[in-house]
């Protein structure tokens, strides 16, 4: 099998959530396995730059957006191989898919249909560049390969679809099609036409040879008109190809043992003492008051419907209310709206309450080492890292029984005797209702007076292996099955 990973983000070049660690968690892992791969992506500003061993591999001629380049080089921090697609006027930019307003980019169906059209010419073969025999798509951003490949008629490159977020599909006006090179048998609704738009998400889940998303629970919700974003039909006609292949997280990058944002507070499950003075350190960050018995709530996210922020600017006032000893500390950036009332909140509840607006990498990881409880609800959640990360830190989240966190978090429920709470891992609410959620912090409030208890959720939070092993077995195996021996019969 040789590899090539398509995707619009890898941590820490490129990132703006979840997808960049997935991308990079799951592509070292494979490669430690002995899959041998690369990893294609936009030369965004000053990635070139970052990268070492660089060379200049092949022009690319006529893409759409004009003559691109792609650029060959190794990452230093994660060791992984990638292939750049420099086009200083599509990618030579301040924002990742945003500009300084917010924005998406007017032109982000031709910066991500070349990026396709790029790595359909690398799976044609290239000179100077190992031709893949697999080309694992992630995202609308990758969506446009998988129709590519066999546009082109490239049956011996098998290619895979993940989506890591039904919500994001890339729908663009029909009108662009043609200019994006996307032949016109594959324009309508059998093809890569949904609600008479372009949809590149589409045309990859029609097109690849298997579709694979990032949790059990979400592969079983996105067949659903209530969580299919509207192609959830379309995913049924495909559930003999659709599989469910979690995500892991890095223990290494995550790990309050080892984390240099910690310094000298680095803490294990062993010993949670340093765990108490990050939380001093980060009440002191957010200018809440020095107090070591309050539970110390977190929210880090995007700021958005998807993540409940909307819930929690209701819910958490009377949460605040009805427990004098919770503080709440935010961190994060989204729709303006629910930037502006969390930080209207924090007003109101001064050393109680605040609110850091912002994208800032180091701050994630002083905000799970500090805090007890991170509340973390979605409306959905297709696999959800950050709920991890937290209880790698000690920090028990309140999460949703949706999509990932349904699988990963345990809990017996508020029904359950009190004693089975020490299986659990941390808490999960239905629903998006303020009241679910502010049951739910009580719950979590009730259970931390319970020292002995909360001490035993931590260590199982602490201590579970969420690693990528398991997940690098699947998509081997997957890999092999459609790449092997056998695999005329697979496709
Ligand atoms: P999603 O990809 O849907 O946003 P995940 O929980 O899977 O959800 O991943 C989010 C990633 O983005 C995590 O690495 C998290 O730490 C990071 N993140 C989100 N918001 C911020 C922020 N404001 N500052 C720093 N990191 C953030
Ligand atoms: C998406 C999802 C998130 C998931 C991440 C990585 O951004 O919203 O749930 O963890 O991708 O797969």
């Amino acid at each position: 099998i040789r590899t090539l990973i398509v995707a619009g983000e890898a941590f820490p070049l490129a990132k703006t959530g979840g997808l960049g660690d997935a991308i990079t968690g799951m592509a070292r892992a494979l490669a430690q396995a002995g899959i041998p791969l690369t990893v294609l992506l936009p030369a965004y500003r000053g990635v070139r730059a970052r990268l070492k061993r660089v060379r200049e591999v092949a022009p690319l001629h006529n893409l759409p957006g004009g003559d691109a380049r792609l650029i060959a080089g190794t990452c230093p921090q994660s060791g992984l191989d990638f292939l750049l697609l420099e086009n200083d006027a599509l990618y030579d930019r301040a924002g990742i898919y945003l500009d300084e307003q917010g924005c998406e980019y007017g032109d982000n169906a031709v910066r991500y249909a070349a990026l396709a059209h790029a790595a359909a010419r690398v799976a044609g073969g290239l000179p100077g560049i190992v031709r893949p025999n697999l080309v694992h798509a992630h995202d609308w951003h990758a969506g446009l390969v998988p129709l590519l490949l066999r546009a082109q008629g490239l049956r011996d490159t098998r290619s895979v679809m993940t989506i890591h977020n039904l919500a994001f599909q890339g729908q663009f006006p029909l009108e662009c099609a043609a200019a994006l090179g996307i032949p016109e048998r594959c324009r309508g609704s059998d093809g890569a036409a949904a609600w008479g738009r372009l949809n590149f998400l589409k045309a990859g889940i029609r097109y690849a040879d298997r579709v694979t998303t990032v949790s059990h629970t979400y592969a079983r919700e996105i067949m659903t008109p209530a969580f299919g974003c509207g192609l959830d039909d379309l995913l049924r006609q495909r559930a003999g190809d659709l599989l469910p292949i979690p995500n892991g997280i890095d223990d290494i990058l995550w790990n309050p043992a080892r984390d240099p944002q910690l310094g000298a507070l680095r803490f294990s499950v062993r010993d949670l003492s340093n765990k108490a003075r990050c939380k001093a350190a980060l009440q002191h960050e957010y200018g809440l008051e020095a107090a070591a018995g309050t539970a110390l709530v977190a929210m880090g996210s995007r700021l958005t419907e998807q993540k409940m922020a909307d819930v929690a600017v209701q819910a958490l006032p009377e949460a605040l209310e009805r427990h004098p000893e919770l503080q709440v500390a935010i961190l994060g950036r989204g729709d303006r709206r629910l930037e502006d009332a969390l930080q209207e909140l924090a007003r109101r509840y001064p050393g109680r309450c605040a609110a850091h607006i912002g994208y800032d990498e180091a701050a994630a990881h002083r905000l799970h080492a500090g805090s007890d409880i991170l509340l973390h609800a979605s409306r959905f959640e297709p696999f959800g890292l950050t709920p991890l990360y937290a209880m790698r830190y000690g920090a028990l989240p309140i999460g949703s029984r949706v999509g990932g966190m349904a699988d990963t978090i345990e809990d017996p429920g508020p029904r359950a005797p009190l004693s089975a709470m020490a299986s659990a891992n941390g808490l999960l609410f239905d629903g998006d209702s303020p009241a679910a959620m502010c049951e739910a912090i009580a719950r979590a409030v009730h259970l931390r007076e319970h020292a002995l208890l909360w001490r035993a959720m931590q260590r199982n939070a602490m201590s579970a292996d969420f690693s990528w092993r398991s997940a690098i077995g699947l998509y081997a195996s997957l890999y092999r099955s459609l790449t092997g021996p056998d695999a005329r019969d697979a496709v």
